[in-house]
């Protein structure tokens, strides 16, 4: 019940109606008894500054951030943790003495491999050099990830994030070509992440960059998209007989890190899962 100490949580994005995190976290405040409301707050380009003020002003203790403004945001926050810095990306915010940028999206990708497999010493492939392509790379790499190649359709951004990669923690981290050097490189992987949009809804048709051919029984691939839960790239990973990870794992995952951040509890697995179930049948 919403009372007069209810305090506010949510997420600000651009649209924002579509989203199931809403589900995730309610169920977990339900489930700790704490009387907090997660909401969603339909953000524009240009209110993105008087929303951030305004939460403040409203008392408002925690926001996620999504698409378009989890860079843009950052220049409204008084601190910024270290990831996220070298992500420069946010998308959770914890409004303290100051108001706090995190960033969750890599550390829900590395847990949900982690359930099936140690990041540590491994050679990780990641498809797409975006936003989420940086969160994964920083994190698998803090994670003691061996290795880590980035195959991007822009080869110059794949470079370019290689590079920052490198600086910051001088570790094996290569650009590799979409196409021959990818399925040579792929021979010997241990893990498979697509951050790019192929394939997923309505383009649930789209050929993914790797096929069956190209994979191999120890592979575990993972997509970052949810919907549809098995992508055509998830569909070959399970043709050639390799271990598959979903996109929701990932949005639990940073989900459950971004409670954490805001209420210093860890929900359950299960108590998110749960509250996703029925949505996740109607996609
Ligand atoms: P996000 O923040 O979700 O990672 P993004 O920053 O738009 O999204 O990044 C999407 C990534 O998917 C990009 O690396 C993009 O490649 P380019 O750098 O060449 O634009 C990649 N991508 C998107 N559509 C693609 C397609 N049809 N084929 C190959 N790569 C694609």
């Amino acid at each position: 019940m919403i009372t007069g100490k209810t305090k506010i949580m949510g997420l600000i994005g651009d649209p924002v109606e579509h989203t199931i995190s809403p589900y995730m976290h309610n169920a977990g405040f339900k489930h700790f008894n704490m009387d907090y409301v997660y909401v969603t707050f339909h953000v524009t380009k240009e209110n993105l500054k008087f929303a951030i003020e305004g939460a403040r002003a409203l008392d408002v203790r925690g926001l996620n951030v999504t698409i378009p403004h989890k860079i843009e945001v950052m220049k409204y926050l008084d601190v910024i943790q270290e990831t996220a810095w070298h992500i420069g990306a946010v998308n959770t915010i914890k409004f303290a003495d100051e108001i706090e940028g995190y960033n969750t999206d890599g550390l829900g990708a590395v847990r949900g491999i982690q359930d099936v497999k140690s990041i540590k010493g491994s050679k990780i492939i990641i498809l797409g050099a975006g936003g989420a392509s940086r969160a994964i790379s920083f994190q698998s790499l803090l994670s003691g990830a061996k290795q880590v190649l980035i195959a991007n359709r822009t080869r110059d951004k794949a470079l370019s994030l290689a590079l920052d990669l490198n600086d910051y923690l001088n570790k094996d981290v290569r650009a590799i070509d979409i196409g021959e050097e990818l399925k040579e490189e792929l021979q010997d992987a241990d893990i498979l992440i697509n951050t790019t949009p192929i394939g997923m809804y309505p383009n649930v048709d789209q050929e993914p960059l790797v096929t069956s051919d190209m994979m191999h029984e120890g592979l575990v691939v993972n997509d970052v998209i949810y919907n549809p839960l098995e992508t055509g790239l998830l569909r070959e990973a399970r043709l050639a007989g390799a271990k598959t990870i979903t996109g929701i794992k990932m949005l639990i995952y940073q989900g459950i890190e971004s409670f954490k951040i805001w209420t210093g509890r860890e929900p359950p697995m299960d108590v998110f899962e749960e509250a996703l179930a029925p949505e996740i049948k109607k996609l």
